[in-house]
Formats: structure tokens, C-alpha cells, sequence
């Protein structure tokens, strides 16, 4: 069977979804690889390296013709062969003309982002991998604009106060960016409405804040944020105005899936926030924490830095290349048995994540879209 692995094409996009230590494992598993020239230069991947792992060395056409396609984002979905299985992060909720699309080539298509987060999957979790990765970056994007140092120093010069962070939405991202601003000496407070956070919060040296929105514990069975209403979403944003107004840096990571970012900073808390501070805005891209954020870009309102950065995880491509193709070897895995493709669609995971099959759309809320 040939797993075959583009080159991306999208002009942000410096991912690839194999990387050569994995083209090892994936011939273990009895698979000939095919990468297209070129794959992994932009993540720092040389084609000599993938060869010398195992990999075939092909054009654009063949990659995308093989039995299995393996990508970041979809790619040309005329060039898959119809009968072939995909395995990217398609998005599907926002781009239903994909799924679509895929389903009319009759292509097996599963969108890496509906991975189920159950302990089995973990390994194969793209998401965490990528959030993991992105809550680091942006502590590292805010202490670089930052005019103030994070950590305390005692020089001769005298006594230099450490920053303030305040993270806001404790997900994966959100613990990795308290553990990084941590690492850099920074005092850290950070606050989810999932209570279940507190602790993991407490657990890596920052201090919980806690807002009584009167609402008690907001995470739904999936181990995910409900939505507040429009009357508990004010309260929340007046609750905490005084906070982020004493903040050096605030990072925001609140997310709703399926939902637009909560809007949980509006205009004249950034206003009244300290000359300097630094807003990165992890959700810019679905919608922004932030009313001042724009998506892929750095805004200054009355001295306040606020940064949208759009596909962190592009920007340490080498890093998380490596994690994406581990998670997709990992995924491939359950899929392949000596050698050969043996769907299961029923299991767990497999049924979690494909969307399309045999010319249909299987997933429940895409059909509905679809109507
Ligand atoms: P996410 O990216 O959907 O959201 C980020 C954070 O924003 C969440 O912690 C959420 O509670 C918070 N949030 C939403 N609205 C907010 C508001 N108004 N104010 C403050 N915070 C708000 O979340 P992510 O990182 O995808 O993780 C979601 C959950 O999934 C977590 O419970 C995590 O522990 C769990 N998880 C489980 C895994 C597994 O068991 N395999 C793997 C990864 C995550």
C-alpha cells in the first residue's frame, strides 16, 4: 500500500505531515512512502533525509495518487484517486464544500481535529500537539514585545520587579503557557470556568482567580466549555476588567468549540490597562478573546500591544511537523493491518473522525449541514 505525502501549498503553512524518523516507522508497518520533493523544506526536512529513511522521492501527482494521502490542510481533491483515504485537519465545519467535495470522489476522508479526546487517542490527539506547541510560542511573542522583563533580577543596578501574566482559558494551551511564563520567572494568575483547572493551575506554581459568575462548573460531558449567556458573559467581563488592567502580558486561549471566541477583553479594558502590555490573543483566528484583535496582526491602542498571531504552530515547523506525524502515524496504525488498509468505522475513534465514505458523508452534524 503507498502513503503518500504532499508538500503543503498554503502560503502560511510551513508543516509537513511526515517527517523522516517517522517514514521509518511507517515502512515498518509494511507501507512504501512517497513524498513529494520538496516536502519538508520549509520545516527543515531535506529530501536526502527522507530517502535515506526509506521514503521514494516523487512528483506532486503521485503523492496525491496514492492509496493513502497524508496532509496539514486538504489538498486538490480532483488528484486523489477515488477509493483513497485522507487524513489532514480539514475543518470541516466551516468548510462543509470540502467535505462535499470529497464525498462526490468517493474519498475516505478523516478530519484529524474530531480525533476523540479519550485516553486511547491520545497519542493521536493533533490538537493537543499543536495547542501544546502554540501556548509556549505566544508567551515567548509576548516576552519578546514586551518593553519589561519577565523575570525577577537583583543587579548592581538594582532590583528589577518580575512581570505579570495572566492567562486566560486553562486548555492545553493555557496550562503550557503558564508552565513556560513560569519557566521565565514571570507571576503568573490564570482563570477557566471549568473549576476542574483550579488544580492543574495550582500545580504549576500560579494562582487561580476566581469569578463568581454564579454559574457553577461550565464543562459540558465532553470535558469541554459550555457557552455563558449574554448576562453572564457581562458579568465576567466586568469581574475581571480590574484584573487584566494590573497585567504586564495577558495571554487568551478561551475558546467555545464549534462557537466564536468568547469576547472577554472589549475596548476600554485595553484602554485602561498599563502602558506596554502586551495582549496575545490565541483565539484571534476564531474570532479573537479580545475586541481589538485583528486576526494576523499587531494593533497598539493607548500603548497596549495586541497581537493576533494567526497559525502558531506553523511557526515552529520543525517542532510540531514532528508531533503532527507522529500523531498521524499513530492514527494510521489502527488502520492498517500487514500492510493492508482494514477500515473499522465502528471503533471509537475511527468513527469520531471520518467523514465521508463510499461516496456519503458520515458524520451526523455534517449531514446536517449538508441539508
Ligand atoms: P479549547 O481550546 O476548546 O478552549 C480553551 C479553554 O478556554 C478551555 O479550557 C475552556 O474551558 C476555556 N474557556 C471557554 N470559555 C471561557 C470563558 N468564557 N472564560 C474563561 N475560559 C473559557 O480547549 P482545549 O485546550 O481543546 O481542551 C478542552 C478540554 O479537553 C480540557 O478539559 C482538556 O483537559 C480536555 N482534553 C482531553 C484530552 C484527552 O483526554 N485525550 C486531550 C486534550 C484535552
Amino acid at each position: 500500500m503507498r502513503v503518500g505525502i504532499p508538500r503543503e501549498t498554503a502560503p502560511d503553512e510551513t508543516r509537513v505531515a511526515t517527517v523522516p524518523d517517522v517514514v521509518a516507522r511507517l515502512k515498518k508497518l509494511g507501507l512504501d512512502v512517497l513524498v513529494e520533493r520538496g516536502a519538508g523544506e520549509r520545516s527543515g526536512y531535506k529530501d536526502a533525509d527522507y530517502e535515506a529513511k526509506g521514503a521514494t522521492l516523487v512528483d506532486r501527482a503521485q503523492a496525491l495518487g496514492a492509496d493513502v494521502v497524508l496532509a496539514v490542510h486538504p489538498p486538490e481533491v480532483d488528484a486523489l484517486q477515488p477509493g483513497a483515504v485522507l487524513l489532514a485537519l480539514i475543518d470541516p465545519f466551516v468548510h462543509p464544500e470540502r467535505v462535499r467535495a470529497l464525498a462526490d470522489r468517493k474519498v475516505t476522508a478523516f478530519a484529524l481535529e474530531l480525533v476523540p479526546r479519550i485516553s486511547r487517542a491520545q497519542a493521536m490527539d493533533v490538537l493537543s500537539s499543536m495547542a501544546n506547541v502554540a501556548g509556549y510560542k505566544a508567551v515567548l511573542l509576548a516576552a519578546a514585545r514586551s518593553p519589561k522583563l519577565f523575570p525577577l533580577m537583583m543587579t548592581a543596578a538594582g532590583t528589577v520587579r518580575p512581570a505579570r501574566v495572566f492567562v486566560l482559558g486553562v486548555g492545553v494551551a493555557g496550562l503550557q503557557a503558564i508552565a513556560t511564563a513560569r519557566r521565565l520567572g514571570a507571576v503568573v494568575e490564570a482563570y477557566d470556568i471549568r473549576s476542574d483547572t483550579k488544580e492543574q493551575v495550582e500545580s504549576l506554581g500560579a494562582r487561580f482567580v476566581e469569578f463568581d459568575l454564579g454559574v457553577g462548573d461550565m464543562q459540558d460531558e465532553g470535558g469541554y466549555a459550555r457557552e455563558l449567556t449574554d448576562e453572564q458573559k457581562a458579568l465576567q467581563v466586568k469581574l475581571m476588567a480590574e484584573k487584566i488592567q494590573e497585567m504586564d502580558a495577558v495571554i487568551t486561549t478561551a475558546n467555545v468549540p464549534g462557537r466564536r471566541a468568547p469576547l472577554l477583553i472589549p475596548a476600554d479594558v485595553v484602554e485602561g490597562m498599563k502602558p506596554g502590555a502586551v495582549i496575545v490573543d490565541m483565539a484571534a483566528e476564531s474570532g479573537g478573546n479580545c475586541a481589538c484583535t485583528i486576526a494576523g496582526e499587531e494593533v497598539l491602542i493607548s500603548g497596549t500591544i495586541v497581537l493576533g498571531p494567526k497559525n502558531i504552530p506553523a511557526s515552529v515547523g520543525q517542532t510540531t511537523s514532528q508531533l503532527y506525524a507522529t500523531n498521524l502515524q499513530q492514527f494510521l496504525q489502527e488502520l492498517v493491518v500487514d500492510g493492508a488498509l482494514k477500515l473499522e468505522l465502528e471503533d471509537e475513534v475511527q468513527a469520531g473522525t471520518v467523514i465521508c465514505h463510499d461516496g456519503a458523508i458520515v458524520n451526523e452534524r455534517l449531514k446536517e449541514i449538508a441539508k
